[in-house]
Formats: structure tokens, C-alpha cells, sequence
């Protein structure tokens, strides 16, 4: 595998962290490279489930290393309280948990403003996840205003840095949203305190990364959120501030691109979107409220509903593109054991014409109507299929059509959130 990326063919929650975790049994080391805790990663083992929202999901396996990148925006509470979850479930992270000095931290007020920023949009508001990502992002790319985690461990620098900041955001939030200033000697004593509690596990991780690969190591590579919700690629301004695509994990790791083997697009079996935006095959009656019942369809990080709708191949031939998908995996077949007829959008209609390709204008998408194909669903459950020829013809007719419409070989199939509840393609 050497430096494999697994990410999201959609928007966000296609099961990465289940296939994260298979495949973490051929990996040494496992890396996030973007995003921070607006991911909600499930992974569950026997009967225990763990949600990650910021340690990547391979670090349920003893011995191996796990990498937060300089790419992620980290939230330190929320670092934390994961660290300690894992320890008070018996998992220890100690020696095998790297952080980027160069990452940039999710401070309180990038939470605060994230809210007010959202309330002030009313209806026309993303339905972010509330975790201060596009503020964090912002001072970021802003540069004037972003804390970096290296700026955690100096106490000095960050007494006089954050004093100064907390100034700025005072102005914004007391002139512009009317809100009571922040106590600024607060947020100081909490950035220290998490540079203490996190600088054990702090280092350059882009060199850990790379002499990882020269000295023969396998790293995954692990994505959060979707392509369509990748800050250039996506459906802005309904996305996220990162690059969620294959890019991001260059660049947010700090490895270079020669030295990706593989890119894997996990895709469920059909869509799904949290928050808003556009969603072509989105099933706003009864078929959609089954699905989400039957596939549990609610965020892992913050238990909203999940929008439903069929297989979409025009999203997943952009995630084909813009990644350059080596090959899918396709999660939650189980979810359509029971549903007698299955759609499929293979191209999408706009007036006269039928587009194949996904379009970038907004306005175009609007205008866009789903081409459908019928399938006959299998109604017999494929939960304890290990085996491909095992499968019921109607799911694996309705597997390789998928895939030849995503012009992408098929990998790996899921029938079920356990870890041995995967299929391995020849
Ligand atoms: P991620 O953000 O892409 O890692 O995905 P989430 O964890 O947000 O959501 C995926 C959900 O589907 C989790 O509850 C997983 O346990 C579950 N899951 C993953 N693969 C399968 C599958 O093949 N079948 C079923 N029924 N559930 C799955
Ligand atoms: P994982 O990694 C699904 C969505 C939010 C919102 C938009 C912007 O679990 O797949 P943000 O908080 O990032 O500014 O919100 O992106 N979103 C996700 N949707 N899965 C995720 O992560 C998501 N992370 C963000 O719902 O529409
Ligand atoms: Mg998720």
C-alpha cells in the first residue's frame, strides 16, 4: 500500500472510518490531513462503538501510529476529551499519537463565531456542524490572527499573541454581533493548559511521514467530509473550508505526491447529506424517511438527520475525476436488503439536454433533473455474505453496474458496520 488516501465520494459519512479500520490491519501508521472535529468517524469493534471526531479511526489497533496533520485544525478540549475516552475504555495513545506542530488550533471564539455567524444567516445559514471550522480556516489562510499547535507549548508568545487576537475578535463580536466581550486572561490560562496536556504529543510530522515511507512503511491516509463538500470542488458555498480531495492529503500531511499509490472513494450505496445545499437525488417522501430509518441515518457528530436519496454516478464520476479514484469502496448495501425497487441517477436532465459530467455553477445544478434506471432490489439480506459470488445476482448486477457507471473498480463492499462485515474483491 505504501501511502494509501481514503476518502469520501459524497458528502461526508460514506463509512471512511469503517474502511479506515479494515484496512489499518496492513498500515503502521494512519493520518488525518484535513478537517477537525466536525468529522463524526464510527468504528465499531465486537459490540463497542467509538466515534472519532480527531484521532484517526486506526488507533483501535494496538501498536499502531496514528498522525493529526498539519492540514487538521485541531480543537485541543476536544483532543482531549477523546484521549481520555480512549484511556477510560483501556486504549492508551501514549507513544503512538503524533500532533503537527504546524497544525492550527480551533480556538473558543472560532466556536462562538461559527454559531453567531450561522444564526445571523437565518434560513439561508450552511447548517455547519458548529465546530468553529471555516473561522478557524479563516484565521488560517488570513494569517494575522491563526494560533498554530507550536504557539501552544510557548507561554509567553502566548500571552502576549492571544491577548491580541481576543482584542480583534472583541471588536467584531461587541460592534457587529452585540455580544459581550471575551475574557481574554480565560482563553490564555485554557491555551496553556492545553499546551501542557498535548505537548507530549507534538512533533514534525510531515518528517515522521516521510521517513516512515523511505524506511518502507504503509500509511493511510484518512479523509474526513466528502468531495462534495471540498472547499474547491464542491457545492459552494454549501462545504466545508478544507480540501477534502486528494490534494488536501499532500498538502495536510506534508508528503508529496509521488508517493500516493492509491486513492480509494468510499461511496454508500446510495447518498446521503447533512446540513444544506444542493442534492439532486434527495428523497423528500417516504422512501427517504425508510431509508434513513433502515440505514440509522442520523451524524455522528451531531445527530441531525441525515438527507436520503438514491445513487447518484454523476457525483461519483467527479470524485472519480477530481481524486483520481484507483478504485471504490462501497459501503451499506445491507441498508437496500429490504427495499424492492432501487433508482440509480446515471446523468442528469436540463431542459433539452442530458449532462453527464456534474456541473460547477450552482445555478445550472438548480436547474437539473435526475435521469433515473429501475433496479429490482434482492429483498434478502447480504448482512452475513463474506464473498463476492455469494452475493444474490440482483446485488452484484447492481454492484458492477455502479461501478462501470463510476468508471471505477469496485474494491472492497461493506454489509455491515463490524469489521469483518466486508467483502474483498479479487
Ligand atoms: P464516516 O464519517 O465516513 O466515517 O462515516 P460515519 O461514521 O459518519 O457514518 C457511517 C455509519 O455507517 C456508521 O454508523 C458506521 O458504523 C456505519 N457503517 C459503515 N459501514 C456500514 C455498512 O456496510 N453497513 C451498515 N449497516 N452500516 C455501516
Ligand atoms: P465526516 O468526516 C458529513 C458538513 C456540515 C455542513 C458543511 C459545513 O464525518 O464525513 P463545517 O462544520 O465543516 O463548517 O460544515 O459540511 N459536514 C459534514 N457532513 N460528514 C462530515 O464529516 C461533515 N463535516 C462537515 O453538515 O453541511
Ligand atoms: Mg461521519
Amino acid at each position: 500500500m505504501p501511502a494509501t488516501i481514503v476518502l469520501g465520494a459524497q458528502w461526508g459519512d460514506e463509512g471512511k472510518a469503517k474502511v479506515v479500520d479494515y484496512l489499518t490491519r496492513d498500515a503502521d501508521i494512519v493520518a488525518r490531513f484535513q478537517g477537525g472535529a466536525n468529522a463524526g468517524h464510527t468504528v465499531q469493534v465486537g459490540d463497542t462503538q467509538f466515534i472519532f471526531h480527531l484521532i484517526p479511526s486506526g488507533i483501535m489497533h494496538p501498536g499502531k501510529s496514528c498522525v493529526v496533520g498539519n492540514g487538521v485544525v485541531l480543537d485541543p478540549e476536544a483532543a482531549i476529551t477523546e484521549i481520555e475516552d480512549l484511556a477510560a475504555k483501556g486504549i492508551s495513545v501514549e507513544g503512538r499519537l503524533f500532533i503537527s506542530q504546524n497544525a492550527h488550533v480551533v480556538m473558543p471564539y472560532h466556536k462562538l463565531f461559527d454559531r453567531l455567524g450561522e444564526e445571523r444567516q437565518g434560513t439561508d445559514k450552511l447548517g455547519t456542524t458548529g465546530r468553529g471550522i471555516g473561522p478557524a480556516y479563516r484565521d488560517k489562510v488570513e494569517r494575522t490572527w491563526g494560533i498554530r499547535v507550536m504557539d501552544l507549548l510557548d507561554e509567553p508568545l502566548l500571552q502576549t499573541r492571544v491577548a491580541a487576537v481576543v482584542e480583534e475578535k472583541n471588536r467584531v463580536l461587541t460592534r457587529l454581533y452585540d455580544h459581550a466581550p471575551l475574557d481574554a486572561a480565560d482563553i490564555i490560562r485554557g491555551a496553556v493548559e492545553y499546551g501542557q496536556r498535548l505537548r507530549m504529543y507534538v512533533t514534525d510530522t510531515s518528517q515522521l511521514l516521510n521517513d516512515a515511507l523511505s524506511a518502507g512503511k504503509n500509511i493511510l491516509l484518512e479523509g474526513a467530509q466528502g468531495t462534495l463538500l471540498d472547499i474547491d470542488h464542491g457545492t459552494y458555498p454549501f462545504v466545508t473550508s478544507s480540501n477534502t480531495t486528494a490534494g488536501g492529503a499532500c498538502t495536510g500531511a506534508g508528503i508529496g505526491p509521488t508517493r500516493i499509490d492509491a486513492v480509494i472513494g468510499v461511496t454508500k450505496a446510495y447518498t446521503t447529506r447533512v446540513g444544506n445545499g444542493p442534492f439532486p437525488t434527495e428523497l423528500t417522501g417516504t422512501t427517504g424517511e425508510r431509508i434513513r430509518e433502515l440505514g440509522h441515518e442520523y451524524g455522528a457528530t451531531t445527530g441531525r438527520p441525515r438527507r436520503c436519496g438514491w445513487f447518484d454516478a454523476v457525483i461519483v464520476r467527479l470524485a472519480a475525476r477530481v481524486n483520481g479514484l484507483t478504485s471504490l469502496a462501497l459501503t451499506r448495501l445491507d441498508v437496500l436488503d429490504t427495499v424492492e425497487k432501487l433508482k440509480v441517477c446515471i446523468a442528469y436532465r436540463r431542459g433539452g439536454d442530458v449532462l453527464e459530467e456534474f456541473p460547477g455553477d450552482p445555478q445550472v445544478l438548480g436547474e437539473c433533473r435526475p435521469v433515473y434506471e429501475e433496479w429490482d432490489g434482492w429483498c434478502t439480506s447480504t448482512r452475513d455474505v463474506r464473498r463476492y459470488a455469494d452475493l444474490p445476482p440482483q446485488a452484484r448486477d447492481y454492484v458492477e453496474r455502479l461501478s462501470a457507471l463510476s468508471r471505477t473498480p469496485v474494491q472492497m463492499i461493506s454489509v455491515g458496520p463490524e469489521r469483518d462485515a466486508t467483502i474483498i474483491m479479487d
